[in-house]
């Protein structure tokens, strides 16, 4: 199940998804209506088409995350390292990632020197195996965040879950998440949903997009969030992970499939643009080099684009300044390094 998810892809299920969506909306007698019944900084419905603070959308900034799963050591931190060379943020930060460890093969005090660089850290699980349960999941959580942060990683700024094999686990995993005071998850790819549908949005509400492999929580967890995984393309074929996606056998192509699905964010909504990097797809020297040519273009090309973490871009959702000030230095939570666990005091 794993090799086939991880190689053939997330496609085709558009149009059911489309119109499972549609029902819902139409059936909830609770729906979430933005800004009536839902309001940031806690909470933001599902469908909400608005950008944050009602700014227009050429003064806000576009957000880009680089997210990466499994094991971390040092037989792959430098691949994945590789990836951020010479990438500055706009008020003059490195740019930074969000790593989300299962402990099994990694080297803990790899991952306390990427979060001492800034990087955010996470929890995906002990294995790499999907927990089959509330308790296998809380277990998994918890047991994960304990060694981490025994390596000296902010247990307070380890918030964020990647569920296996990008297959949330729905009522199961968000009761744990819930239990173990974690904030989002960051599992869920729904290819078919619109670019402006991709905020990151809270369970305060049971309707919502269906994650298009795995389970959707159909209880309420209130404050909680869903961060999605964003859609790739290419060459007609949507995926949610670069490894997934059919027919790259260039770097020109491995850059092409990140910047058209950039741009779609760019000159949309500016909706922030996550992107999954898989160990094997890093493992490749020309796709790995394709990435980093896609990052250092549009960090050269783009002013008001950044490369930043989960946490970060979440904590923008909530609380929104225009790509002006944040670029003057006057947003704190985009200021360089160790700044996670300020926030989301609960
Ligand atoms: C693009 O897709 C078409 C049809 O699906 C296929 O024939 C073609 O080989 C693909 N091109 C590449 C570069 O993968
Ligand atoms: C952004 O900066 C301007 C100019 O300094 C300031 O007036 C405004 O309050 C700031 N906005 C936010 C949301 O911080």
């Amino acid at each position: 199940m794993k090799l086939l998810l991880q190689h053939h892809g997330l496609v085709g299920l558009s149009l059911l998804i489309l119109a499972s969506l549609a029902s819902q909306a139409a059936s909830q007698t609770t729906a979430c209506k933005p800004g009536e019944n839902c309001s940031p900084p806690n909470c933001r419905c599902w469908n909400d088409r608005g950008i944050p603070g009602g700014y227009p959308v050429e003064k806000i900034p576009q957000v880009v995350m680089l997210t990466f799963e499994y094991a971390v050591n040092n037989g792959n931190v430098d691949q994945y390292l590789d990836l951020f060379k010479n990438l500055v943020n706009p008020n003059n930060c490195p740019a930074v990632g969000t790593f989300f460890v299962q402990e099994l093969y990694s080297d803990m005090a790899v991952v306390k020197s990427l979060s001492d660089n800034g990087h955010e850290i996470g929890v995906t699980s002990i294995d790499g195996k999907i927990p089959g349960s509330t308790k296998q999941w809380r277990d998994n959580l918890k047991e994960v965040r304990q060694v981490v942060s025994s390596a000296g990683v902010p247990e307070k700024s380890i918030i964020g879950v990647r569920a296996p094999d990008l297959k949330p686990g729905g009522l199961e995993e968000f009761l744990a998440l819930s239990e173990e005071g974690f904030l989002y998850d960051a599992s869920c790819a729904t290819v078919s949903l619109p670019e402006d549908l991709d905020w990151p949005y809270t369970y305060d509400f049971v309707s919502g997009p269906k994650c298009d492999n795995g389970e959707t929580p159909e209880k309420k967890f209130p404050g909680k969030w869903q961060v999605l995984v964003s859609d790739l393309e290419y060459n007609g074929t949507k995926c949610a992970s670069p490894s997934a996606c059919p027919g790259i056998k260039s770097q020109r192509e491995a850059f092409d499939l990140f910047y058209n699905s950039f741009i779609t964010h760019y000159e949309g909504m500016r909706s922030p643009f996550m992107i999954v990097i898989n160990p094997q797809w890093v493992a490749v020297d020309f796709q790995r080099e394709g990435t980093h040519q896609f990052l250092e273009y549009i960090n050269a090309a783009f002013e008001d684009t950044w490369i930043l973490t989960v946490t970060q871009a979440l904590e923008w959702v909530r609380s929104p300044v225009p790509n002006a000030n944040a670029t003057a230095g006057a947003y704190a939570p985009w200021n360089c390094a160790k700044k996670n666990e300020l926030f989301f005091v609960p």
